[in-house]
């Protein structure tokens, strides 16, 4: 037996122990591994994540912009004890009340018009019903995405990923017949346009593009984009959209597993634009990561398809019970704790403090969002809105300007994730005005870092 075996036969564990283990038999995801070295995680509560030195951390993205109750919300640990005491797992062919209820509790918050529910146990997954379903449904093939996206590491998601991830996975490792459209991006936009005069030509060039591809079983959108940026459309995109699906048989498939559940200020991002989707897929908040769970939700009419054609997907864990209690008991708290409405109303407050950080920061492009969900992107140049680092950069390895900025951060006890050249600024729903000013003041203290580096 060697040394580190020797001590987890007694159980002692120090916490260089954990992360050495760590370290040595798990991947680090998202990363080259040889300069990996996890923190500790102990606990978590409310707004916080505490270290094994009992050090506190403000969860100034919930994590992986998921946990949208905060930590240790006792009614959905207490779901979580009593599921697994009533009824742990059940075959997804069996009726059970967990799911009962759940899907009645969905029909509460959701987008009207969708009412049949596949349930997984990721976002990724809920995607990969997402596309097959589309495929049976309409008998077609191609699904239209966008690059500035990320819809999920498994084959069929990562091949509708616009963002590098997916390079890795050219071409071999992801589903054919994914076409890519220009992103909705009005402070940089990708055709180089403005906004208005543009006429929200984003939006026609994807009907160019259903007409050019034919075979387009569906379009695939993050209402409001998350990871690569928090973009938000203009009001007229959605609606748009929406008519061209609709002109074209083409299944509109939004993707709310970060933009949901609040996070925007509306249940549902697509809610600002009062869209019906005809599928919409989401993960993270439904249980605010307390447990894993998906959902792929469909209209009435993509349903009676499959009264009498073969429905062929499934897996042995959907609908698993354990996850769908818990869900249940998330949903009341949210309702409870009116926290869809929290986040509306804390919005201005954050964009107020966010617009006059880019007021003093000569490093700041763009502050953008909607509820509590922005986006703070750092520029070398704001004319020329050339960025700190590349997507290149990224999947390199590169010592990234927003993560030197993020680590100092972190040491002075704010969390907050980056991707390329911008933070995500996503905490729990139930953040308080103190503790916003917390994370925004440790922002300020160390753009320092990006502004000696302006051009
Ligand atoms: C918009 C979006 N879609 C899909 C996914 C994939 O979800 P999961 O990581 O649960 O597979 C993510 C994850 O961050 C996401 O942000």
């Amino acid at each position: 037996m060697n040394p580190t075996e020797a001590v987890v036969e007694s159980q002692t564990l120090t916490s260089q122990q954990v992360v050495d283990l760590t370290r040595k038999y798990n991947y680090g995801t998202w990363r080259f591994q040889k300069n990996w070295n996890p923190m500790h995680i102990v606990d978590a509560e409310g707004c916080y994540i505490i270290d094994a030195a009992g050090k506190r951390y403000l969860d100034f993205s919930a994590q992986l912009m998921c946990v949208n109750l905060g930590h240790k919300n006792p009614r959905v640990i207490e779901a979580i004890a009593e599921q697994a005491r009533e009824l742990a797992y059940a075959a997804p062919g069996f009726a059970t009340t967990s799911r009962a209820r759940l899907s009645t509790k969905l029909l509460e918050v959701l987008p009207k018009g969708l009412e049949k529910f596949f349930f997984t146990t990721s976002g990724t997954e809920a995607n990969e019903a997402a596309f097959k379903i589309a495929r049976m449904f309409t008998g077609k093939n191609k699904i239209i995405s966008r690059y500035r996206s990320y819809h999920g590491s498994t084959a069929g998601s990562i091949a509708a990923t616009g963002d590098p991830r997916r390079w890795a996975m050219e071409p071999a490792g992801k589903i054919a017949n994914v076409v890519f459209a220009p992103e909705t991006n009005c402070y940089d936009c990708p055709i180089k346009h403005t906004y208005p005069a543009c006429n929200i030509a984003c939006a026609d060039y994807i009907e160019h593009m259903i007409r050019n591809e034919s075979d387009v079983a569906a379009i695939i959108v993050e209402p409001v984009v998350g990871t690569n940026g928090v973009l938000v459309p203009p009001p007229e995109y959605f609606p748009r959209l929406r008519e061209i699906c609709t002109r074209h048989g083409v299944l509109l498939i939004v993707d709310e597993v970060m933009a949901g559940w609040g996070r925007t200020g509306k249940w549902f991002a697509v809610d600002h634009w009062n869209v019906k989707p005809d599928i919409l897929v989401t993960a993270k908040g439904i249980t605010s990561a307390y447990v894993p769970l998906g959902l792929c939700a469909t209209t009435t009419a993509i349903a009676d398809y499959f009264e009498d054609h073969f429905f062929s997907h499934g897996h042995t864990y959907e609908a698993h019970p354990l996850t769908l209690g818990p869900a249940v008991a998330t949903i009341e708290e949210m309702q409870r704790l009116k926290l869809v409405e929290r986040a509306a109303e804390l919005e201005p407050y954050v964009r107020q403090k966010l617009e006059a950080l880019k007021e003093k920061h000569p490093s700041i492009g763009d502050v953008r969002g909607l509820g509590l969900f922005f986006a703070v992107e750092l520029v070398k140049n704001r004319k020329t809105k050339q960025l700190f680092n590349t997507m290149r950069d990224k999947v390199e390895g590169k010592s990234l300007v927003v993560d030197q900025i993020a680590a100092k951060m972190m040491a002075q006890g704010v969390a907050i994730q980056t991707f390329v050249s911008h933070f995500v600024i996503a905490p729990p729903l139930i953040v308080t005005k103190e503790e916003l000013d917390l994370g925004i003041a440790a922002l300020d203290e160390n753009l320092g870092i990006a502004d000696a580096l302006v051009d």
